[in-house]
């Protein structure tokens, strides 16, 4: 058999970033939300891929691709496992490297270490749901992998009313399984996630890498606000409850407050407008809200003083403002131990260390109660992200595999660890 050659695998790498890119719901552009049905299509070329670098892989009850590499130890005491991951899912008109660049990333290392003896364990977890577009909260594959889980979120319904389960249960999977889907959290010695920047630091650098710090915390929210459809043309404009002028005011504090907030990022990136008519005053309008903070304390104040905003607005419109909680998620410091080795992982490749913190959510977050967590984040070009335009350099992403290769082989032959 070959060896393992880094330039080969990064060019596997990109040309499966393309492969992928183009396995999508929609026809012109790359919108692949969890449990559609490109989704099935994606899952059997991973399986095959793990497969062909020496995993043994299968397919877990949330639609997890899950490949697995055992370690010499495995099954003695003091021998554990070592997850690398990130998410196959993508957001409406996506690029094609947000998280499958890391999940493809992770199949090499995993080629690279069944060509060497390893102590630990190490699977390879291509995760089904991370960016919450479909039933509007985020890490459903990490958190089944990690126990977490919550049952009652199989009655949460997607837009078309299609209940999670139901989701599950039309794509082949089962729900009543979704408990095995966890790992040994017992065993687990960390969980590494290599993925692209999404933001412009590491460009303004000049820096193919970064090492994360930790991850900013989340609060998701679904607002509604109710007026009363009529008559565009026959009801007079101060008889009017027209629920979206209500929800436009919203929708301009919240850009006010984040402005006037230090690093306070708030957004609302969907607004369904109903009737949905141009003849028609809206009669009710849900909109989503995304309030982010690296201090959980000033994210929590920020979004209760928008929630009192929200209402304040309602009733001065005679509007109806209902509320639903869909994440909250707290910061997450990477861990500074499983840190410093990547960081040695680093260095060894002749590159300078660049620390950054994350804006974006990832499924590290999800492992972070659990174990130790690490982050590599590999330059965004232009700092863009979550848009077709979304790239990567490709010895960008050598480098990322020469470093995580490093690192990850590092920690599988570690027997102290
Ligand atoms: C995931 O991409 C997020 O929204 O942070
Ligand atoms: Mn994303
Ligand atoms: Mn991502």
């Amino acid at each position: 058999m070959a060896r393992w050659d880094a330039e080969e695998a990064t060019r596997r790498v990109l040309e499966r970033c393309e492969t992928l890119g183009a396995l999508s719901e929609t026809p012109n552009n790359l919108t692949r939300t969890f449990l559609s049905r490109p989704m099935h299509n994606v899952q059997s070329l991973l399986l095959e891929w793990m497969r062909e670098a020496g995993l043994s892989a299968h397919l877990d009850a949330v639609g997890n691709v899950r490949g697995r590499l055992e370690g010499a130890g495995s099954g003695n005491p003091g021998s554990g496992i070592f997850v690398v991951g990130s998410h196959v899912d993508t957001v409406p008109d996506a690029g094609k490297f947000d998280g499958i660049l890391g999940v493809l990333l992770g199949i090499e290392i995993a080629r690279a270490a069944s060509e060497t003896e390893i102590h630990h364990s190490l699977e390879v977890i291509a995760f089904s749901e991370e960016e919450g577009v479909r039933f509007g909260f985020p890490f459903i594959g990490s958190s089944a992998t990690c126990g977490s889980f919550d049952p009652a979120w199989l009655a949460r319904i997607d837009a078309n009313g299609i209940t999670l389960e139901e989701s599950l249960r039309n794509f082949g999977l089962n729900p009543l399984e979704i408990p095995n889907a966890k790992l040994d959290l017992a065993a687990l010695l960390g969980y590494f996630e290599i993925h692209i920047e999404q933001g412009p630091i590491l460009e303004n650098l000049d820096s193919p890498l970064g090492v994360v710090t930790g991850l900013v915390g989340q609060s998701r929210l679904t607002l509604e606000f109710g007026g009363r459809a009529a008559h565009a043309g026959t009801t007079p404009m101060n008889l009017r409850r027209d629920a979206l002028t209500g929800a436009a005011e919203f929708v301009l504090e919240v850009e006010k407050l984040a402005r006037a907030t230090e690093g306070l990022n708030a957004t609302v990136g969907r607004l369904e407008t109903l009737p949905g008519a141009g003849n028609v005053i809206p009669g009710a309008v849900k909109l989503s809200l995304d309030v982010r903070h690296a201090s959980d304390v000033v994210r929590l104040l920020s979004t209760n003083k928008l929630l009192e905003l929200a209402r304040g607005l309602a009733e001065l419109r005679g509007l109806k403002c209902s509320i639903t909680q869909n994440l909250e998620q707290s910061a997450v410091p990477c861990d500074p131990a499983l840190t410093s080795r990547l960081v040695g992982a680093v260095l060894h490749g002749g590159l300078s260390v660049q620390r950054l913190n994350s804006g974006a959510g990832h499924d590290t977050m999800i492992f972070a109660p659990h174990c130790p967590v690490s982050m590599l984040f590999v330059r965004s070009p232009g700092g863009i992200s979550h848009n077709p335009l979304e790239t990567v350099l490709e010895s960008d992403v050598e480098d990322a595999l020469e470093v995580g290769c490093t690192f990850v082989l590092d920690v599988l032959g570690d027997h102290s660890a």
